[in-house]
C-alpha cells in the first residue's frame, strides 16, 4: 500500500482541476510535487504547506521533462498522478494538441511507470468529449503506442477540435492498454473525464463554442461543475478506497453523455442544432 511518504505528482497544478487537486492533495497531507508552465498560484500555496510541497515550473512537452521530473523525485516512489496538463481546442494547432496531450501523456506513462508505489494510481485526464467521439477511430487511435507515432494521427486530426477528442480518446486507449503493465508492480491506472467545468480552459471554450451552452441545458444537472467536484473524484481514485478500480474511464459529467447516448439511439440529436 502506499504510504504518505510517497509523492503525489500533480500536472497542470496552476490552474483549474489540477489547482483543486494539488489543494485536497495538501489538505490530507501528501508531500506534492507540483508541475505547471507557470508557478504563480502555486508558490501562494506552497508556503502554508510546511515543506510538503515542491514546484516544479517545466514544459510537459519537453522531451527532457521524464529526466527534470525523476530528479526532483530524488528516488522517491509516486504514491498518485494526477495528470491534468493539457490544451483545449481553441488553445492550440491540432499538432500541438496532439503533441501536449498525446505524445507528452505517452512520455510520462513511460516514465512514471517504473516508479510506481504498490496500490499507487496515476489519474490521467480524458475528456467526455472522448465518449462523444465513440469508438469508430479506436483502430487507427489504438496503434500509436509510442511519441514518434503520435504524428500518424495528423491526417485524422484535420482541426483543432478532432484534434482534442482524438487525443483524449487516445488517452483512455492508453489506460486500458497500461492496466496490466502498472498492475504488475500492484499500481493501477485510471482515465478521468470530466464534462464541462468551470475552469478558465472551460470558460474559454464556452466563449468560442455556443453550442457547448446548449450540451449544459441538455444535461440531467444542468450546470457546469466546479474544478473541485472533478479534483474529489481524481484524489478518490489514488485513495485505498479505490483500489480495485484500473484500466478503466471514469466519467464525471453531469449525465451529459447519458442524454447525448440516448438521443443518438433515437437518432434525435436536434436539440443540438447544427
Ligand atoms: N475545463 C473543462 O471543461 C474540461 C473538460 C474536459 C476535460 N478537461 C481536461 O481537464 C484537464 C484540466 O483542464 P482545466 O480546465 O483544469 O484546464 P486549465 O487550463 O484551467 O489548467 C490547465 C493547466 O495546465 C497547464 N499546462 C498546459 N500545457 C502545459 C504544458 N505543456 N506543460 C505544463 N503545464 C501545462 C496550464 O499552464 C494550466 O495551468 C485538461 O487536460 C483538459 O483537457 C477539461
Amino acid at each position: 500500500m502506499t504510504d504518505l511518504k510517497d509523492v503525489a505528482i500533480v500536472t497542470g497544478a496552476a490552474s483549474g482541476m489540477g489547482e483543486a487537486a494539488a489543494r485536497l492533495l495538501m489538505d490530507d497531507g501528501w508531500p506534492v510535487l507540483l508541475c505547471d508552465l507557470k508557478t504563480g498560484p502555486l508558490n501562494h500555496d506552497t508556503k502554508n504547506a510546511g515543506g510538503l510541497a515542491e514546484v516544479l515550473t517545466a514544459d510537459i512537452s519537453d522531451p527532457d521533462f521524464g529526466q527534470t521530473l525523476l530528479a526532483a523525485l530524488s528516488g522517491r516512489r509516486i504514491g498518485a498522478l494526477i495528470h491534468c496538463a493539457g490544451l483545449s481546442p481553441t488553445m492550440a494547432t491540432p499538432e500541438h494538441i496532439l503533441e501536449v496531450n498525446l505524445a507528452a501523456t505517452i512520455r510520462l506513462v513511460n516514465t512514471v511507470r517504473p516508479h510506481m508505489a504498490a496500490g499507487g494510481c496515476a489519474v490521467l485526464f480524458s475528456s467526455s468529449g472522448a465518449h462523444i467521439l465513440g469508438s469508430s477511430l479506436d483502430e487507427q487511435i489504438n496503434r500509436v503506442r509510442t511519441p514518434e507515432a503520435v504524428s500518424s494521427l495528423h491526417a485524422l486530426a484535420t482541426d483543432s477540435g478532432s484534434a482534442y477528442t482524438i487525443s483524449k480518446r487516445a488517452v483512455m486507449l492508453l489506460v486500458e492498454r497500461e492496466a496490466r503493465a502498472f498492475g504488475t508492480s500492484g499500481a493501477r491506472i485510471v482515465s478521468l473525464s470530466p464534462g464541462i467545468i468551470d475552469t478558465p480552459m472551460g470558460r474559454k471554450e464556452m466563449e468560442q463554442q455556443p453550442i457547448m451552452h446548449k450540451m449544459v441545458e441538455m444535461t440531467p444537472l444542468p450546470r457546469t461543475a466546479r474544478p473541485e467536484e472533478i479534483a474529489a473524484v481524481a484524489v478518490f481514485l489514488c485513495s485505498p478506497a479505490a483500489s480495485f478500480i484500473t484500466g478503466t474511464d471514469i466519467l464525471v459529467d453531469g449525465g451529459k453523455i447519458a442524454v447525448l447516448v440516448g438521443a443518438a439511439r433515437q437518432d434525435d440529436l436536434s436539440g443540438l442544432g447544427e
